[in-house]
């Protein structure tokens, strides 16, 4: 496995970069802004592809590098359900798994911090994001944080993980890298509690300054911009009513680019084929299904996933690969549902 631990000085954040092998696909967790460019270069040397990018939790202390990975790589953009973040593409809540090639996160929803907070278990391993410090806990001050919230995801979800579980957090202040959940149970000053009441207690005296960035971090974070907007203005994009009137139209395939979970958890549209994003490079090159599928049939594709964003990237894609009768569902699954569209399991 390849696992790096990037670090933002300014913000004293932990990124952590993921793949099962060189020239495979990657996975980065909180990336900055800032350090975008650092981040491209370790992938191009490590010959990686990166495919998904995913934050913890709306961060109040930098700006995130979802939005601009995306427009560098194209990769799936990932956050929990509770986030009102635009840039997302695909949204998990508990119970998940978030996978690329060779690896795969399990995905805790860790409320506390704030209520949009998450963390990822890879198998020795925990990314607590800023649930769980080491010998800290994140601020439960702002951002719909509460530290009542946050006892039980430390109690009840985190120090319940086997003792040798590997805790890697979003932050830290003083050059700490790595613990354990053993040694944080023992060590950490603030999970030294007998009850959730005196946790909150102990989480409203901390009196701490707000960070330095909030002001411009967290309007930032929540809008990234999204793909579909341009697309939407090139004239690309169908709205859930022009595909409901064209589902018995034989001249429109419908493609689902969204993961085999996604589609489990929510249904698919009727008639329509899967064809994962992550393939799509793949697939619309010549002798790929896309490519052929509208090639011979002459049909009009329409990509559609979770919200609209994938399939805003994937007719922009299909276009420069010389597919140019290619739109997408405005909004996703996700707009199709709130206008009615019917869904299949
Ligand atoms: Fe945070």
């Amino acid at each position: 496995m390849l696992f790096r631990q990037l670090f933002d000085a300014a913000s004293g954040t932990y990124s952590y970069l993921l793949a099962s092998r060189k020239g495979g696909e990657a996975l980065i967790i909180d990336p900055v802004l800032e350090k975008v460019d650092r981040y491209l270069q370790l992938v191009r040397e490590l010959d990686l592809k990166l495919v998904k990018a995913v934050d913890t939790h709306i961060h109040a202390d930098h700006v995130t590098a979802l939005g601009a990975l995306r427009d560098h790589t194209h990769c799936i953009t990932v956050m929990g359900e509770q986030a009102r973040v635009d840039v997302v593409s695909m949204r998990v809540t508990e119970g998940d798994t978030i996978g690329i090639e060779g690896l795969a996160l399990d995905v805790l929803y860790t409320p506390g911090h704030t209520d949009d907070s998450y963390s990822f278990l890879m198998k020795d391993r925990v990314f607590t994001g800023d649930t769980l410090l080491i010998r800290g806990t994140g601020r439960t001050d702002f951002q719909n944080g509460s530290a009542r919230a946050q006892y039980d995801s430390l109690f009840n979800k985190l120090l319940k993980l086997p003792e040798e579980t590997l805790v890697y957090p979003a932050h830290d202040y003083k050059g700490e890298t790595v613990s354990t959940i053993g040694e944080e149970k023992r060590f950490n000053p603030r999970l030294q509690v007998k009850s959730v009441d005196e946790y909150v207690d102990l989480m409203s005296k901390l009196n701490l300054p707000n960070p330095k960035m909030m002001d411009v971090a967290v309007p930032a974070n929540m809008r990234q911009g999204l793909a579909q907007e341009e697309i939407a203005r090139k004239g690309w994009a169908r709205t859930p009513a022009d595909v409901m009137k064209a589902l018995d139209d034989a001249n429109l395939a419908l493609i689902d680019l969204r993961e085999r979970s996604e589609r489990d958890k929510v249904g698919a549209i009727p008639h329509s084929i899967n064809a994962p994003y992550t393939d799509l490079v793949m697939n619309i090159r010549p002798g790929g299904i896309l490519h052929e599928l509208a090639r011979a049939s002459g049909k009009e594709i329409v990509f559609y996933c979770a919200f609209g964003e994938r399939s805003a990237m994937a007719v922009r894609a299909a276009r420069e690969a010389g597919l140019s009768n290619t739109t997408h569902l405005h909004g996703g699954v996700d707009a199709w549902r709130k206008a009615g569209g019917a869904l299949v399991h």
